[in-house]
C-alpha cells in the first residue's frame, strides 16, 4: 500500500477492515472484523426509508511521540447515544464504543498518517435501522457499524482563508426540529446546495436560523465562530449540532488568555469580526474570509445572482494570529506537543 498523504482529500478510501455489531431482541451482539465493506441488510430497512440512522466522526492522530490519541472520544458516545435516542434507536455504551473505535484504527494502522503529513484518520461510527418495515415507526433492530480511513484537509485549502455563501432560498434545520442531533437526515438536504455553492467558488455555506433568518446558526458540517479583539464568540441556538471541537475550544479559549460568548449572533455582526471560521472534528479550524448574501444563489443558474453584501473578515486573506493561536493549542494537545491540561485525549 502507497499512499501519498499529501495528495489526500476529505475522501472515501477502502482500508482493511470495517468493526461491525447487530442488535436485536434486546442485545447487541460482540464486535467483529469484517475485511469488505460491503453490508447486507432488508431492502426494507427504516434506514433506507425513513432515514432512521445516526452517526459520528472522530479523528485518530498520530503524535510527535510516535504515540495514537483518540480526541474525547466519550463524547462522541455520548452523542451518537442521544442522536440514536432521538429517532428510537439503540446505540452502544461508552465502553462498547471506545472499544469499536480503538480496533477499527489498530487494524487500519498502515493508514494512519504520519505526524505533520497533513493528514488524519477519520473515524466514522454510525448506527441503522435494519428492520424491515413498511409502516413509519422505529425499528427493533439496528446495526453499529465503524470504519476507519486516512482523510486529508477538508475544504482543500489547509489553514487558508476561503469564502463562505449564506444559505438564502433552503433551510438546514427546524428550531425544534433535528438539528441538534447527528442524524443523516439533516445532511441530505444540504448535498446539492453545496456543490452549486462549490460551482461558485465557495468552500461552504453558512445557515441563517429558520424561523427568523436574522440569526447565524452554523455551516453545513461545521460550527461557525468569530473573533472580536480578544473575545472567542459562537452562537447559541436550538438547531445546531452541539460541536465537540467547539466545546473544547470554549474552554481551552481562556487558558489563552481569551474571553468566550456564546449566544445569539446576529448577521449583521458578522460585519464587526475580526476573524471568522468554521470549527469542527473534519474542518478543525478552518479560516473563512468573507460570507457573500447572494439571494437565489441556489437556484438552477444561480451564479448568475447578484451578490448584495458581503462580511470580510479583518484581513480576510490571510488567517488570523488568534485563529492560529487556538488552531495551534488543539492539535499540539492531539498530536502530543502540548500538554493535554484537560486530560481529553485517549492514547491507544
Ligand atoms: C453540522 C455540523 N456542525 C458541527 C460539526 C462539528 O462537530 P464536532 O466538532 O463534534 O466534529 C459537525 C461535524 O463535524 C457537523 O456536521
Amino acid at each position: 500500500m502507497a499512499l501519498d498523504w499529501s495528495k489526500l482529500s476529505f475522501n472515501y478510501t477502502k482500508t482493511n477492515t470495517i468493526i461491525c455489531s447487530h442488535f436485536k431482541d434486546g442485545e447487541w451482539s460482540s464486535l467483529e472484523s469484517s475485511t469488505s465493506d460491503q453490508i447486507t441488510i432488508n431492502a426494507l430497512s427504516g434506514a433506507l426509508h425513513y432515514g432512521l440512522e445516526a452517526f459520528e466522526g472522530l479523528k485518530a492522530y498520530r503524535g510527535a511521540d510516535g504515540k495514537v490519541r483518540l480526541f474525547r472520544p466519550e463524547e462522541n458516545a455520548r452523542r451518537l447515544r442521544r442522536s440514536g435516542a432521538y429517532i428510537g434507536l439503540e446505540a452502544p455504551s461508552d465502553t462498547m464504543f471506545i472499544e469499536a473505535c480503538c480496533r477499527v484504527v489498530k487494524e487500519n494502522i498502515e493508514y494512519l498518517p504520519p505526524y505533520e503529513s497533513g493528514a488524519t484518520m477519520y473515524i466514522r461510527p454510525f448506527i441503522i435501522g435494519v428492520g424491515g418495515q413498511i409502516g413509519v415507526h422505529l425499528s427493533g433492530e439496528s446495526m453499529f457499524i465503524v470504519a476507519a480511513m486516512p482523510i486529508g484537509s477538508y475544504f482543500g485549502k489547509g489553514f487558508e482563508p476561503s469564502r463562505a455563501v449564506l444559505a438564502s432560498e433552503h433551510d438546514r434545520a427546524a428550531p425544534m426540529g433535528t438539528g441538534s442531533y447527528k442524524l443523516g437526515g439533516n445532511y441530505a438536504g444540504t448535498v446539492l446546495a453545496g456543490e452549486i455553492a462549490k460551482r461558485q467558488g465557495y468552500s461552504t455555506v453558512l445557515y441563517p436560523d429558520s424561523a427568523e433568518r436574522r440569526y447565524v446558526d452554523e455551516f453545513s458540517s461545521a460550527n461557525f465562530f468569530g473573533i472580536k479583539g480578544d473575545t472567542y464568540i459562537t452562537p447559541e441556538s436550538p438547531s445546531i449540532l452541539p460541536s465537540i471541537t467547539n466545546k473544547s475550544l470554549l474552554e481551552l479559549a481562556p487558558t489563552l488568555g481569551l474571553k468566550t460568548e456564546r449566544r445569539e449572533l446576529l448577521i449583521e455582526e458578522l460585519s464587526g469580526f475580526d476573524e471568522m471560521g468554521a470549527v469542527g472534528t473534519a474542518v478543525v479550524i478552518s479560516p473563512i474570509g468573507r460570507v457573500d448574501v447572494k439571494p437565489g444563489w441556489e437556484r438552477e443558474g444561480g451564479c448568475e445572482a447578484e451578490i448584495i453584501k458581503s462580511y470580510f473578515a479583518g484581513e480576510s486573506l490571510a488567517a488570523g494570529a488568534v485563529s492560529l493561536k487556538l488552531y495551534n493549542a488543539l492539535t499540539g494537545i492531539q498530536n502530543g506537543t502540548e500538554k493535554d491540561i484537560f486530560n481529553w485525549c485517549l492514547t491507544i
